[in-house]
């Protein structure tokens, strides 16, 4: 279908009356956002979701008839094609002259449940299918786009390879145990062993498989090969927190990179998150302008500070004698080996007043591939802290050594079974390397100042709903 996308008839915005642009013939194709006026004209706000604004699109009522026109409601869909003119009216430049209106799909006003503007997030989340086409859902949407494409150009732009890792595995890369089973078993009828476990080997793939929690372990395995890799793809957690910032579904970036230490990991980290703000800061004003004015009118300035601070980057030790030193009351108290709680990476964010890289965990809260530290107690790992999402990438050196390797998995119960693929990397040719995990809705929600990931994902997947 001839079209023209409302994106570019805006620009004409740009040029002078009388030149290129104006007073042509355009098609455009979008959904009716509103309509107002008389007896004689209907103003009708037209968007495509190529822009946030709309575009009006305007009908002289008598050379219509009004009842070729009563289809011409909020959110039908139409393609109306007319001449481009600078707009009399205040509000836009430019507006469609129509000569002719099709309704391509109409929606009955009696039951379209997006009537009036300012609907809620939470009654938005009940109508997923539908909020693509407001103006909140289509900025966030746009957004969650360039800020995927801008990770994977970082990535390009510095030889890194994408490595596609595999979303059915029989491992846990986290050690956790939150796995979503995957089988073709008929659950009605599980075969049974002799000794009345269930038969694995009669499953699909011959053993127990899951849905990944981390594409990690086999990004490391590119990178021991290629040099530079990262796998961006979704990954699923069976864990029961009901919280703002958790999903079970979620897509994760995972850079691996061989000859990196702890420290060259964290300049990746820093840098990378850096240059994905500043992208979408540029490429994105208008969007982002846009959830500025209606939900947070820190949102700018907070994207500006984080690109132009210097991530403070302290030990785990030094966080906790900096958060027991406060004198504040926690919910959590705080004491050397405890796994931080929300309140205390806000704390230590609002403290530095920029994003934190906490590094040198306790070993015993963190997973097996650590690179272990000569003090026996601490791993080399890195969280980095930002202001108001709190966690959003967790990475570490590995543990390169096959021995240390193996009894820290002997002593976590990690199968041997399952990851002996793992540690051959460390017995053939091992190397220093290190890699994260950037969690995606955590920024994208950093980045929209939303605050539900369940409303910066498309379709959310969180404990009781998996509806659409
Ligand atoms: O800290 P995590 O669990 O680290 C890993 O999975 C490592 N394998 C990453 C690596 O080193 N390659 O998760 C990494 C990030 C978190 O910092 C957070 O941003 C995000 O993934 N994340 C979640 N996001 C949404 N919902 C959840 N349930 C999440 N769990 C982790
Ligand atoms: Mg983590």
């Amino acid at each position: 279908m001839k079209h023209t996308k409302i994106i570019e008839l805006l620009k004409s915005t740009n040029l002078p009356a009388g030149q290129a642009g104006f007073d042509k013939e355009v098609t455009v194709n979008g959904w009716v956002r509103s309509r107002r006026g008389g007896k004689s004209v209907a103003f009708i706000a037209v968007n495509d979701g190529s822009t946030i604004h709309t575009i009006q699109v305007v009908a002289d009522i008598a050379k219509f008839g009004e009842e070729n026109l009563k289809e011409v409601t909020t959110g039908a869909c139409i393609s109306a094609t007319g001449k481009l003119v600078k707009s009399q009216g205040q509000g836009q430049a430019v507006e469609i002259q129509a000569e002719k209106i099709s309704v391509l799909g109409a929606a009955n006003p009696e039951t379209y449940p997006l009537q009036k503007k300012g609907h809620s997030l939470e009654f938005l989340r009940d109508i997923a299918h539908l909020r693509p086409r407001t103006n909140t859902f289509g900025a966030i949407l746009r957004l969650r786009n360039h800020i995927s494409f801008a990770i994977h150009k970082f990535f390009n732009d510095r030889g890194y390879f994408y490595i596609h890792t595999p979303i059915i595995t029989g491992s846990d890369a986290e050690g956790a145990g939150e796995m979503f089973h995957v089988t073709n078993f008929d659950l009605e009828k599980i075969p049974r062993t002799p000794e009345g476990k269930i038969d694995f080997e009669k499953d699909f793939f011959g053993k127990q498989t899951n849905l990944t929690v981390s594409g990690q372990l086999e990004s490391e395995l590119g990178a021991m090969g290629i040099g530079l890799a990262y796998t961006f793809g979704p990954t699923f957690r069976a864990e029961n927190s009901n919280t703002p910032r958790h999903l079970a579904e979620f897509w994760m970036i995972e850079p691996e990179m061989a000859f990196h230490d702890i420290n060259d990991n964290m300049d990746v980290a820093e840098s990378m998150l850096k240059f994905v703000i500043s992208y979408v800061l540029e490429l994105c004003k208008d969007d982002l302008s846009f959830l500025c004015e209606h939900y947070d009118k820190e949102l700018l300035n907070r994207l500006n500070i984080v690109v132009n601070a210097t991530f403070k980057r302290i030990t785990y030790t030094e966080a906790i004698d900096l958060l027991e030193k406060s004198g504040k009351k926690f919910e959590f108290p705080v004491s050397w080996g405890i796994d931080m709680q929300r309140e205390h990476e806000t704390f230590l964010v609002e403290h530095f007043n920029v994003p934190v890289i906490v590094t040198n965990y306790p070993k015993d809260i963190k997973a097996f591939y650590m690179k272990q530290n000569n003090d026996g107690k601490t791993v080399r790992g890195m969280d980095v802290l930002f202001p108001y999402v709190g966690e959003i990438i967790g990475g570490s050196q590995r543990e390169e050594i096959y021995d240390k390797l193996y009894q820290r998995m002997k002593e976590m119960n990690i199968p041997e079974k399952e990851l002996w693929w793992y540690l051959e990397t460390r017995k053939f040719g091992t190397c220093p390397h290190s890699g994260f995990g950037l969690g995606l809705e955590r920024l994208v929600l950093f980045i929209t100042g939303m605050t539900n990931v369940r409303d910066v994902i498309p379709f959310p997947r969180t404990p009781k709903n998996a509806e659409f």
